[in-house]
């Protein structure tokens, strides 16, 4: 199986920067320490309020960071005057809400189709690789393929929360929507809520290229460190796809 792309996601850097209104700990700081770890992408969201990643980061993460970086955005014509601004090298498109704590659900695909038709060609256009967050559902799926999207993101958030029996049901949803992806020649990537437990499973379905992960590798960096959690991780997946 080919090898599988991490990108980690450095928003909670920025949330223990913000704690205290400083610039320690600095989120280029540890995008710069990615690629050494064995991460092969840099991945941050710009939400509407900024409460974790500033402008000034995100402007500075594409110009300064060694990795390609995956910006993370609601699809705002805001969002999008940014992203054509910066070039950043993909874009993934994600639902936001005020109120949410993290990004809970996929994006609605089929209610925003006729803005995303815009959208989409757009960022393409300026040389940005396009990804949809979608949870594993057959229409969002292939409503992601008519927009025109490089990329579809599966939601891992309801796989990592589900136990026994229901975990396995929600890793056969995954599976299924990682072939219909392929086979509606998209890439297929993965994320939310992985660690080092539930990974593997993830990791080990062939048609998924990339994952993208954050909170559980940010927190694991309290104990042993930044570059030893990303290393584990990366072990993690190599190890599932039999490398
Ligand atoms: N992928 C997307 C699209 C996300 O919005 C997030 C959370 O910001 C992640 C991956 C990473 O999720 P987690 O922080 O739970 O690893």
């Amino acid at each position: 199986m080919s090898r599988i792309r991490l990108g980690v996601n450095i928003d909670h850097i920025a949330t223990l920067r913000n704690a205290r209104g400083g610039s320690h700990p600095d989120p280029l700081r540890a995008a710069r320490m990615i690629r050494a770890a064995g991460g092969d992408q840099v991945t941050a969201h710009l939400r509407e309020d900024r409460r974790h990643i500033t402008d000034a980061d995100m402007e500075r993460l594409v110009a300064s960071a060694d990795l390609p970086v995956n910006m993370e955005m609601a699809a705002t014509a805001e969002m999008l005057a940014i992203a054509l601004r910066l070039r950043p090298h993909a874009c993934c498109i994600v639902p936001e809400r005020r109120e949410e704590r993290t990004t809970e659900s996929g994006l609605d695909v089929l209610r925003g189709e006729a803005s995303l038709c815009q959208m989409v060609p757009r960022l393409r256009a300026a040389g940005i690789r396009v990804s949809l967050f979608v949870d594993p559902d057959e229409e969002q799926l292939r409503a992601a393929a008519r927009v025109g999207a490089d990329a579809v993101e599966l939601h891992t958030g309801t796989y990592a929360l589900a136990r026994g029996a229901a975990r396995e049901k929600e890793l056969e949803r995954l599976r299924r929507g990682a072939a219909l992806v392929r086979e509606l020649g998209l890439e297929c990537h993965a994320g939310h809520g992985l660690d080092y437990d539930n990974v593997s499973a993830v990791a080990a379905i062939p048609e998924v290229v990339e994952l993208n992960i954050g909170h559980f590798l940010i927190g694991e960096a309290i104990f042993v460190g930044f570059t030893e959690s990303v290393r584990r991780m990366r072990r993690l997946m190599d190890a599932a796809r039999g490398a």
